[in-house]
């Protein structure tokens, strides 16, 4: 990897969230300069680029319909191929961006704000997945508790910090956890608990310092409590004995901590990229194109740019 230029965009702080006319502008002003720095960071010259690889879905449509048609017109203009990557896929290579020599099969969890998803990496481009958030998202669920705790957008980071200075002493539901019906599923939810967190600060208006920290912690402990559980049980289903994550949840040093414990219990190791390879970035996009490229070649430049789009099971779908 040459360079991995991530543009992060503050002035959804403000707002509490990412505001999408804003970002689909900002991404417009900053698509050139940021292509400029990547390639002046790796010393290379735009003609010696041999394939440009792009997220076309899912995402906020505006910020898709700034990159992939940069991307496919700079590949037509250029005359070398363009790959069009799902997003999700892309957060599965940043995986193999930290370890090169990883063989599938394996269990992949992609946590991010957009994406809670359980699944097997059969082979690369081969994926089976076995479930995902029904409602809100993993990083998402951090977001919004942290937002209601008073700390800035995007409050996941922010909030692993209010915790570690906090007990998880309030028993928060862990969600889906405490139901029958959902016994054997590998499907999320995490809305409830953010309802009850909610409800928590509702009738304990007057909390101090510490007593926040302990709202964070404590939901902290719930949420990852419902992500490496379910990890568990699929390992022990399944058999595997490699678990990766991803998305930018990956980065929390708690569900780290604690699936090396499990791991150890359990008979599993866990691989989790660098923090910057966990929250979106731009190298784990090249990574599954240049996988794609090789596998399938180029993509049409009639490819669309969807906002929804689940991780397809068929290889060659993207
Ligand atoms: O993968 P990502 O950068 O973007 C999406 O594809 O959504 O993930 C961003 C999400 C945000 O919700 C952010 O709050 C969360 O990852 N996040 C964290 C941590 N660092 C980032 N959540 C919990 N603990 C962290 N340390
Ligand atoms: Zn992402």
């Amino acid at each position: 990897m040459l360079s991995n230029v991530v543009s992060s965009q503050w002035a959804h702080s403000r707002y509490g969230g990412v505001v999408p006319e804003l970002a689909a502008r900002a991404h417009v002003r900053l698509i050139g300069p940021v292509t400029l720095a990547a390639l002046d960071t790796a010393g290379i010259a735009l003609n010696q680029v041999t394939c440009i690889a792009a997220t076309h879905a899912p995402g906020l449509l505006g910020a898709l319909l700034t990159g992939l048609p940069f991307a496919k017109a700079l590949s037509f203009s250029l005359d070398i191929p363009f790959v069009g990557v799902n997003h999700t896929e892309g957060h599965l290579f940043a995986i193999r961006l930290e370890y090169p020599d990883l063989k599938p099969p394996f269990l992949a969890a992609v946590l991010s704000g957009g994406h809670t998803e359980l699944l097997v990496v059969n082979d690369w481009c081969s994926y089976e997945i076995l479930g995902s958030t029904l409602d809100d998202a993993c990083g998402e669920a951090f977001d919004k508790v942290a937002k209601l705790l008073g700390l800035s957008y995007p409050g996941g980071a922010a909030l692993e910090e209010l915790a570690r200075q906090g007990n998880a002493s309030i028993r928060f539901p862990v969600p889906l956890a405490d139901s029958a019906e959902h016994a054997d599923s590998f499907d999320f939810s995490f809305s409830g608990l953010k309802t009850a967190v909610l409800y928590y600060l509702r009738d304990h208006p007057a909390l101090d310092s510490p007593a926040r920290a302990d709202v964070a912690a404590s939901f902290q402990e719930a949420a990852i409590t419902a992500v490496v559980n379910r990890i568990i049980r699929a390992v022990n289903e399944l058999g595997l004995r490699t678990v990766g994550i991803s998305g930018g949840v990956a980065a929390n040093s708690t569900l780290k901590n604690r699936l090396a414990h499990a791991g150890k219990e359990h008979g599993f190791e866990t691989l989790v990229p660098r923090p910057e390879y966990c929250t979106d970035n731009a190298a784990m996009i090249a990574a599954a194109g240049v996988e794609r490229l090789e596998r399938f070649g180029p993509s049409p430049l009639s490819l669309p740019a969807l906002a929804r789009s689940p991780l397809s099971p068929r290889t060659q779908d993207c």
